[in-house]
């Protein structure tokens, strides 16, 4: 049998206007994570079986349609690695990560597979590979990602992302505290991916100045990020929130959670990924963790994960 798993992650500084050129930071969330265990098949099965039990699926690969990303994964992988023989395995996937939610659960699931069969089939793959085969999966049932999801999530260190750039790996020099605050409003990233490129074609002169002002705070944020002023990121995050509300990509339940969480001594909080629902995230003190975490539970959030971060 082989394990293999890969986290969830959460975009700092800069979701969507990376679709346009500017940077972003994400960092990986090493405690959120899905895991893909493969094994042989029962005797006298042959094929490969895909197991999903957390969201009720199961089918072989040869019936999967071509919309299904697990299928996706499992068949671009085996064409990168060369293998032409039939192979018989058995993938079951279990995931902690709400789906279509922003922390990523696309490209982790598909980063686990990938590790997951090539170290089954004893032919490793270098981590750009890894990122190459989620990002072709990404693009099959996202339409134009930026890259960064699958970026973050198979090099599992925080990154200064440029598109069509080589990542940067930077080093964060203290610790951060997130608390992420899941509205339980699942919304697919294509929608406000698709949503938002029609509103800047109608006035490609505002929202493009949007978009370089984000660029700006992802700038001065790496810095921050690189001496450890966490305070200053608070606002940063607060100023980046600002305007991805007047881009329209915030919601009702989004901008409740941040406000909560931010009355409850947060230093800084936005949401994080698409938006239009899935979930915020908000920079504490450590000591201010617990009256964040619970403010968000109380404010309604459907989940709370409490995780740390560091370089
Ligand atoms: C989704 O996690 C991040 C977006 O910026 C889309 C992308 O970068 O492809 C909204």
């Amino acid at each position: 049998m082989t394990l293999a798993s890969a986290s969830g992650k959460a975009i700092l500084f800069g979701e969507h206007a990376v679709v346009y050129g500017q940077p972003a930071i994400a960092v990986p969330l090493s405690q959120i994570r899905v895991t893909v265990q493969v094994e042989g098949l029962d005797p006298g099965t042959t094929g490969v079986l895909i197991d999903a039990p957390d969201i009720n699926q199961s089918y072989w690969l040869h019936e999967a349609d071509g919309e299904n990303p697990l299928a996706s994964a499992v068949s671009l992988t085996l064409d990168e690695l060369g293998v032409k023989a039939p192979v018989d395995a058995h993938l079951t996937i279990h995931s902690q990560l709400p789906i279509a939610s922003g922390l990523g659960s696309s490209a982790a699931v598909s980063v686990a597979v990938i590790r997951a069969l090539s170290a089954h089939l004893v032919k490793p793959l270098e981590v750009e590979t890894i990122s190459k085969i989620a990002y072709a999966v990404e693009c099959i049932h996202h339409g134009t990602p930026s890259g960064i999801d699958n970026t973050v999530v198979a090099y599992e260190k925080p990154v200064y992302f440029i598109r069509e750039h080589k990542p940067e790996l930077i080093p964060i020099s203290t610790p951060l505290k997130l608390i992420i605050g899941d509205t339980g409003e699942s919304m697919r990233t294509t929608i406000p991916v698709s949503l938002l490129r029609e509103r800047w074609e109608k006035d490609p002169g505002t929202y493009g100045g949007w978009f370089e002002e984000i660029g700006e705070i992802v700038i001065k944020a790496r810095t921050m990020l690189e001496t450890g002023s966490i305070e200053s990121l608070g606002t940063l995050m607060d100023q980046n929130q600002t305007l991805l509300e007047d881009m329209g990509l915030s919601s009702l339940e989004l901008q409740h959670l941040i406000r909560a969480a931010r009355k409850a001594g947060a230093l800084g909080a936005k949401l994080s990924g698409a938006g239009m629902g899935g979930i915020m995230l908000a920079l504490v003190e450590p000591d201010s963790a617990q009256i964040v975490e619970t403010a968000l539970r109380e404010a309604g959030a459907k989940q709370v994960f409490t995780t740390e971060v560091d370089g």
